[in-house]
């Protein structure tokens, strides 16, 4: 089972399960009303013609596939500058063990980690970071709309699709549990 938690903010270049003391867990259903963020199970193995995977890529429209595999140093920085996207963003965790922060609604990180099999769609407009484990392995999957990966770092508050973003948060867009996937 994924699990995510809250952590503070001040902590440089988190490597660890760093948390707060006492922990403070957050269920997925928290997490997608706090954040608007998905979460899905994928068969990391074949996740090729994995039928979930497939249909979220066909109703949402994400179709450009990246691998990213053991990111080197400059990467992972940039994969730990907190930044946004104007749509959303598919995460499939495929090898290794990395965490990915968001910012929930009164911007504190949740962070989420992430394993084999483990999809999270990020909305677009929502502030995020992503780190690799102490053991730096990792293999993932990014699915995006637009072939041109575009990353708006903090502070972005200006653009449009931020502002559509918290509307959508502040509205309560995001309060009713995630769409179930029917699976084919
Ligand atoms: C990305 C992750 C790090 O944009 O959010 O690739
Ligand atoms: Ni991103």
């Amino acid at each position: 089972m994924v699990r995510a938690w809250y952590m503070d903010d001040e902590v440089a270049f988190p490597r660890k399960e760093h948390h707060r003391i006492p922990p403070q867990f957050v269920t997925l259903e928290e997490l997608h009303k706090s954040s608007g963020v998905e979460y899905f199970q994928v068969s990391p193995d074949c996740y090729e013609i994995d039928n979930t995977l497939k249909q979220l890529i066909e109703e949402r429209g994400n179709n450009i596939q990246q691998i990213v595999d053991n990111p080197n140093e400059e990467e992972l920085k940039k994969h730990f500058t907190e930044h946004f996207h104007a749509d959303d963003e598919f995460r499939l965790a495929i090898e290794g063990c990395g965490y990915f922060d968001v910012r929930d609604k009164f911007d504190e990180w949740i962070r989420i980690e992430v394993l084999p099999g483990d999809l999270l769609v990020i909305p677009g407009g929502c502030y995020h970071r992503f780190i690799v484990d102490s053991q730096n392995v990792y293999k993932g999957l990014r699915i995006l709309k637009d072939a041109i990966y575009q990353a708006h770092n903090r502070s972005s508050d200006e653009l449009e699709c931020r502002k559509e973003y918290l509307r959508k948060l502040f509205n309560g867009a995001y309060d009713e549990p995630k769409e179930e996937i029917n699976l084919i």
